[in-house]
């Protein structure tokens, strides 16, 4: 039988997808003696080994174990996690109002990108970005062919008057999807005042946002901010995981909505996968309800911030000072990038060949193209992760880094 010509076959969604960057950071993950800088991969040293043990103890000797846990179980979510949650969303770096039927538990953020993807972009759509943004959000996004609209950004991350100008150039934007607290890929935090504005935007035109946080547990310093859908609950999703506090493989994330977006939602979710896993669902309960997660949390605030602070030395000490960087208040990232009067520089300095001439010395990063939605591919920026490495490795990688581009310079 001749074999069939899959190119013929594939649906125009498809068609023109491209090598993803996000699979090319696990693959390069898991080389030997490679450091990657890569990937948003927490450290191994911050998962909860003896809680975990123990929490799933716990959910074994549920006397519904096999009659319920192990049964298919209901698409929105494991009652006891739904009811458990509003009081975990509530808690200071949120302050997310819920109520258990105002939320979806998804297989991490990541699934909750894909769902809402499905449910509101139309191919030629608009959706709103920061620019840069999460990577991964367009690749979610892009299966449903959307145009997007780049909002400019600053060191504080979405500048309101750009996002308003959006709205009035561009009436017809479905949503925005924004990261305000220490941004993937930038680190950058919209303060509390910007994201007023924001939220004032968003209810004066009548707009959706998604704000996606996966990082507001892990700060470093300074007080917590209220998210923006405290501020405007009608015109916000809000998106929660449990991939950087707990372990990614659990795969619990969820979003907060209102009741309309989560019956969608829950329908989409059928047709993907049915429902996530209750045992899942039931350790991250164990886990909140036992006081577990609020022991832990300093913890891997602990075990993360030298790790940046080194990191950030590192920069100052190795990288030439065309570049900058911002000094992320918390989460996994630090953008470095060309300082502005340098910006002449970039053609001197090809990103691509930086990143083939990193990888042959077993380094990786992540350069500025992937969180472009329109990128140049020159995008002379690099996203670093510190949280994943030993600060031995992240000195030796940052000074391998810092020779490469000096040698462009030359
Ligand atoms: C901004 C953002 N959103 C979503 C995700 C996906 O996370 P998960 O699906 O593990 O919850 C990540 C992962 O790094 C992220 O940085």
């Amino acid at each position: 039988m001749p074999k069939p010509e899959f190119g013929s076959l594939f649906a125009t969604r498809v068609e023109e997808m491209q090598g993803s960057a996000i699979r090319e950071l696990l693959r390069q993950a898991g080389v030997k003696d490679f450091i990657s800088l890569g990937g948003g991969y927490p450290s191994p040293e911050s998962f909860p080994l003896p809680t975990i043990k123990l929490l799933r103890e716990r959910v074994e000797q549920k006397p519904d174990y096999a009659s319920r846990i192990l049964q298919y179980g209901p698409t929105e979510g494991l009652p006891e996690l739904l009811n458990i949650l509003p009081g975990f969303l509530s808690r200071e770096n949120r302050q997310v109002r819920a109520t258990p039927e105002n939320i979806a538990i998804t297989a991490g953020s990541q699934e909750a990108l894909a769902i809402l993807g499905m449910m509101l972009i139309n191919p030629g759509d608009e959706v709103a970005v920061e620019s840069p943004t999460y990577l991964g959000a367009l690749q979610a996004f892009n299966l449903n062919q959307p145009k997007y609209i780049e909002i400019e950004t600053d060191q504080d991350g979405i500048i309101p008057a750009s996002l308003e100008k959006a709205f009035q150039d561009h009436p017809n934007i479905k949503f925005l999807y924004m990261v305000p607290t220490f941004q993937n890929p930038t680190g950058r935090t919209i303060p509390f005042e910007r994201r007023r504005q924001i939220a004032d935007i968003l209810i004066r035109y009548g707009k959706l946002a998604v704000e996606d946080d996966p990082y507001s547990e892990i700060r470093y310093e300074d007080e917590s901010i209220p998210s923006i859908q405290s501020l405007a609950p009608e015109n916000v999703i809000h998106l929660f995981t449990f991939s950087k506090t707990f372990s990614p493989d659990i795969r619990i994330g969820g979003m907060v909505a209102p009741k309309e977006i989560i019956e969608k939602a829950n329908l989409i979710k059928q047709g993907l996968s049915l429902y996530t896993s209750n045992y899942n669902q039931a350790l991250i309960y164990e886990y909140i309800a036992g006081g577990f997660l609020d022991q832990h949390i300093p913890e891997i605030v602990e075990l993360y911030r030298p790790k940046r602070d080194i990191m950030a030395q590192a920069i100052i000490e190795n990288l030439p000072d065309i570049f900058e960087f911002t000094l992320s208040k918390g989460g996994m990232f630090i953008w470095v990038k060309l300082k502005k009067e340098y910006e002449s520089l970039a053609s001197k300095i090809n990103i691509k060949e930086v990143l083939k001439e990193a990888k042959e010395a077993k380094v990786g990063f992540v350069p500025g193209a992937p969180f472009f939605p329109y990128a140049t591919g020159n995008e002379v920026m690099m996203r670093l992760n510190f949280t994943n490495q030993s600060e031995e490795n992240i000195v030796k990688a940052i000074r391998i880094i810092g020779e490469i581009l000096y040698k462009k310079l030359l």
